[in-house]
């Protein structure tokens, strides 16, 4: 299979969905307009905690075009459904909408305005008087800790004795990181198009997960998932916010049904703030020892995470700590503190992000305090088996990843003294990080169809949220069979073909690839049946006589027939196969690996701080599409940057409300801000965890990025800023710091 010379493995098809993308064919969430559609608009409380004392409707009612007008006291009862990942029907926030007049959070709906048009109802819903009865709200973890105390977390680990090799030890590091509020930005807002027919719900929604929203939404409407369609055949990203269900899908096909029409609801980006989660804010203490040799003996991480009143997130910031280095005495634990914001959610990364930020800046910490330098540090230190698992890595070739990445960066001409490298009016920074993520591969079924008009067709109930998905379908489906790119059409992102995983977790790829080579081996084996028949092309033959080559069969005497030839000759209309494959056994510690490397400059006479240049050397098996891989990694090197120097979304501590809910104010890197990225793929077929041997690339390249950038921001500047963003008041002698970490 994947040894074949230009194998369509590893190239770099340009994506099969480009050109529907391009011309606008492509038709998202919000683009279905079924005949009859009404318009949802939300009414949002403005305070974050206590209780709707009054919602009048009598004006709203009266503006033009106004259907109906749902809220707590006017909705239908829904069922509850278990929040729990391992059911695949994960709803995120256990409450469910308008279920009473209490207000957890700022931004959550208390009611919902039908109108003919997304104006009228729009203009309806501003008309809509509530009035709250306000108790304090609990605005940030600090607050969380104080009023709530906190809950205790999972994913914890514990090995050997931390504390007493931490007291005996030769060098020890105790610092405190503080990550803010991310806010995912996708570019396509969360949307839902919902109606129902004769009591079939079909929905289009903004979803990474079109089986789990199904299966959700079957809980919540207490009616059998065969008589739900979730529709997502294309997404404009997510990162994580459109993996679960959130209540405004819920709110529209429960208000579709009332009113027994279609309708359609488009959360306001000021809302994607509030009720469609975030990754939430964290405080991690690390404390490090090493002995006389700078080897790692203790090594204790403890993270406190926000959540909400309504569910109980878990960022599980210590999840690659586990792993990533030798150290016999080590502990992890996850907790967290209710706060009156809405529930988090996974965010690019989730846990390993923040987790990284914190682990990798106390490590260069470490490798400043006992004199090494940072690269060395990490060489001597890197674990060579999983010791949280006490497993052998499937596949591990981070010693060379970082070496590489070293090499191609020129880290021997950094000079270690801070500050000493200088340019002009400017300082150069020089800063590095170890990156991680677990390798998943879920359980998947897929459809393969090779047609008598010999073209093929592909199914499986994953979507594509911008990642590639639906071109490395194709190109399995091409490796397998020998037909073309071009002959070959994806289908995904629909709930009604066979169950594939969340586009989540870098999973998608090692989970989705498996199903389809098999399903498409087994159009072929039924291809091979029908050729070998009384009517076949090859009729006595054995089907263990052909072989498949250039898109038909061919025997031992080089006699060859097409695909199509095969099935016109015997009146068939198509080939078809299914599959199932199981989800990745536990024989190794499957992990993706990697090393970043980052030029800052900082400028002191005017304040000014860029990410000038990134080398990325990435180890996750093998690249199945080299352009759509490295674009992954380019775009979260920069989500990276962004993490490192400008995201945060800002709450009034005074009464828990988003004050920069906006694309103005909430600050992402811009193209100004783009430095030159240089990503190495290691491209190391890991065998052990599938077939095609990839592990999934999706969310690697964000985790590190963070650390490296504030460890060459200490370089250059010799801050060492343990609370992000990095932003210029932090770097400024002048400027007095609101909290010190
Ligand atoms: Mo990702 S946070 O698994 O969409």
């Amino acid at each position: 299979m994947s040894d074949k010379p230009q194998s369509i493995i590893g190239a770099g098809v340009p994506r099969i969905d480009g050109p529907d993308k391009l011309s606008g064919r492509a038709n998202y969430a919000a683009d279905n307009l079924p005949p009859n559609l009404a318009y949802g608009y939300g009414v949002f409380s403005t305070i974050a905690s206590g209780k709707v004392s009054q919602l009048s409707v009598d004006e709203a009612r009266k503006m033009p075009g106004v259907i109906d007008i749902f809220h707590h006291s006017h909705f239908p009862s829904l069922y509850r459904t278990p929040s729990s990942f391992a059911q695949g029907n994960k709803v995120e926030e256990t409450r469910l909408p308008f279920e009473d007049e209490r207000v957890y959070y700022d931004g959550q709906f208390v009611a919902l305005v039908v109108a003919d048009t997304f104006e009228n109802a729009r203009a309806a819903a501003r008309r809509v008087k509530v009035t709250y009865a306000a108790d304090k709200a609990v605005a940030n973890l600090d607050q969380g800790v104080e009023a709530n105390g906190t809950q205790a977390g999972s994913g914890n680990h514990d090995r050997g004795d931390a504390a007493s090799a931490f007291d005996g030890a030769a060098t020890t590091i105790d610092a405190t990181y503080r990550t803010p509020v991310e806010t995912h930005n996708p570019m396509e807002m969360h949307a839902s198009t919902a109606w129902w027919d004769n009591g079939d719900l079909t929905i289009f929604d903004a979803s990474q997960g079109v089986v789990v929203a199904r299966n959700a939404l079957a809980k919540i409407f207490a009616i059998p998932p065969e008589r739900i369609t979730v529709h997502a055949p294309y997404i404009g990203s997510g990162f994580g916010s459109k993996l679960w269900t959130w209540p405004h899908a819920i709110a529209t096909a429960a208000a579709s049904r009332e009113l027994d029409r279609p309708v359609q609801l488009v959360v306001p980006r000021q809302q994607m703030f509030t009720t469609t989660g975030h990754r939430p804010e964290t405080r991690q203490r690390l404390r490090l020892a090493t002995d006389d040799n700078g080897r790692l003996v203790s090594l204790r991480h403890e993270s406190i995470n926000t959540t909400s009143y309504t569910d109980q997130y878990v960022e599980t910031c210590g999840s690659v700590t586990k792993s990533l280095y030798r150290c016999p005495n080590l502990t992890v634990s996850h907790e967290t503190t209710q706060v009156n914001r809405g529930t988090p959610t996974s965010m690019r990364a989730p846990g390993a992000a923040p987790g990284l930020f914190a682990l990798e800046s106390a490590i260069d910490e470490m490798a400043d305090a006992v004199g090494i330098d940072p690269v060395q540090f990490r060489l001597d230190n890197y674990a060579e088996r999983d010791e949280s698992k006490d497993l052998p890595f499937s596949s591990n070739h981070i010693v060379e990843a970082t070496k590489r990445a070293a090499e191609r960066f020129g880290w021997a001409d950094r000079k270690p003294e801070v500050g000493s490298m200088k340019e002009g009016r400017e300082i150069v920074g020089y800063g590095m990080a170890a990156c991680n993520w677990e390798a998943l591969k879920m359980a998947c079924d897929a459809r393969v169809s090779i047609r008598a008009d010999g073209t093929a067709f592909a199914s499986c109930a994953t979507q594509d949220i911008g990642t590639g998905t639906y071109t490395i379908v194709a190109q399995a489906v091409s490796d397998v069979t020998g037909i073309p790119i071009d002959r070959i059409t994806v289908k995904l992102g629909d709930s009604s073909y066979p169950d594939g995983p969340v586009s989540g977790g870098s999973w998608a790829t090692a989970t989705t690839l498996p199903a389809i080579a098999e399903a498409a081996r087994n159009a072929l084996d039924e291809m091979k049946r029908y050729a070998t028949g009384s009517n076949g092309a090859f009729a006595g033959a054995s089907s263990d006589d052909l072989e498949v080559a250039d898109g038909g069969l061919r025997n031992a005497d080089g006699k060859q027939v097409s695909f199509a030839d095969i099935l016109q000759a015997g009146r068939y209309g198509s080939a078809d196969g299914e599959a199932h494959t199981e989800g990745a056994d536990s024989k190794y510690s499957y992990r993706s690996f990697g090393a970043h490397f980052v030029e800052v400059r900082w400028d002191p006479g005017i304040s000014r701080l860029r990410v000038a240049r990134v080398v990325s050397a990435i180890d996750v098996g093998r690249v199945i599409n080299e352009t759509t891989a490295r674009n992954q990694v380019e775009g979260a090197v920069v989500m990276g940057i962004g993490m490192g120097l400008f995201e945060a979304t800002e709450y009034d501590e005074r009464n828990a409300r988003p004050v920069n809910n906006d694309y103005a104010e909430y600050v992402v890197p811009v193209h100004a801000d783009q430095p030159e990225i240089d990503v190495i793929l290691l491209d190391y077929p890991d065998l052990a965890f599938n077939e095609y041997g990839a592990r999934g690339i999706g969310e690697i390249g964000v985790t590190g990025l963070a650390a490296a950038v504030a460890n060459a921001v200490h370089h250059a500047t010799g801050k060492r800023i343990r609370e992000l963003p990095i932003t210029l008041d932090k770097l400024m002698d002048d400027v007095p710091q609101a909290r010190s970490a």
